[in-house]
C-alpha cells in the first residue's frame, strides 16, 4: 500500500520511526510534510493526507501532531475520512477491522517511537472485515455526512455549538 504521511511541527519527532515502520512492513510512504520543527498548522497537513486518500494517491494515511487530537479532528471534517487517535494496539487494528479506519493519528508528545512503531504495524496489518453489521454501520456514517447540509442552517443560526469562540 501507499501510505500518506503528514505531520505538523509537534509530530515531526516521530516521523523517522513511523517512516521506518511503514517501509519495513512492505509499504511505501507518500511524505506530505512538514519536514522540520518550524511551527505550522495541523489542519493543512490533515487536509493534504485526506486529499491523497480521496484522490486515491494513497490507500491509507498516518497523521502526527503533538497530541494527535487536532489532526484527527481536522481530518474527520472531510467526507470519506475515518481518522482515529489510537494509542493502544487493540484500537489500531480493530478500528480498521470494524470501522474501516483509514487514517491513524498519533501524538508525538504523548507516546514514544517504540509504541508508535507497534501501532503503525498493527494498523497496516489490519483489513476491514466486510461483515454485514460493520457495513451497515458505515452506511449510517455516510448518511451522517450526507445530512450535513440539513444541519448547517442550524449551525449558522447558532442553535448548535460553534466550533470556537473568542472571549
Ligand atoms: C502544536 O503546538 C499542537 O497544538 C499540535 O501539534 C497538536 O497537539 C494539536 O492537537
Amino acid at each position: 500500500m501507499i501510505i500518506a504521511l503528514g505531520a505538523d511541527h509537534g509530530g515531526v519527532p516521530l516521523k523517522k520511526s513511523v517512516i521506518d515502520a511503514i517501509e519495513s512492513s512492505g509499504n511505501r510512504v507518500l511524505d506530505l510534510g512538514t519536514f522540520n520543527e518550524t511551527p505550522v498548522d495541523y489542519p493543512d497537513y490533515a487536509k493534504s493526507v485526506a486529499e491523497a486518500l480521496i484522490s486515491e494517491r494513497a490507500e491509507r494515511g498516518v497523521l502526527l501532531c503533538g497530541s494527535g487530537v487536532g489532526a484527527c479532528v481536522a481530518a474527520n471534517k472531510i467526507a470519506g475520512i475515518r481518522a482515529c487517535l489510537c494509542h493502544d494496539t487493540y484500537s489500531a487494528h480493530q478500528g480498521v477491522e470494524h470501522d474501516d479506519m483509514n487514517i491513524l493519528c498519533l501524538g508525538a508528545r504523548v507516546i514514544g517511537p517504540a509504541l508508535a512503531v507497534e501501532l503503525v504495524r498493527s494498523f497496516l496489518r489490519a483489513r476491514f472485515s466486510g461483515e454485514a453489521r460493520h457495513r451497515r454501520r458505515l452506511e449510517k456514517i455516510v448518511a451522517l455526512e450526507q445530512d450535513q447540509r440539513t444541519h448547517s442552517p442550524e449551525l449558522a443560526a447558532g442553535k448548535l455549538q460553534k466550533p470556537f469562540r473568542h472571549e
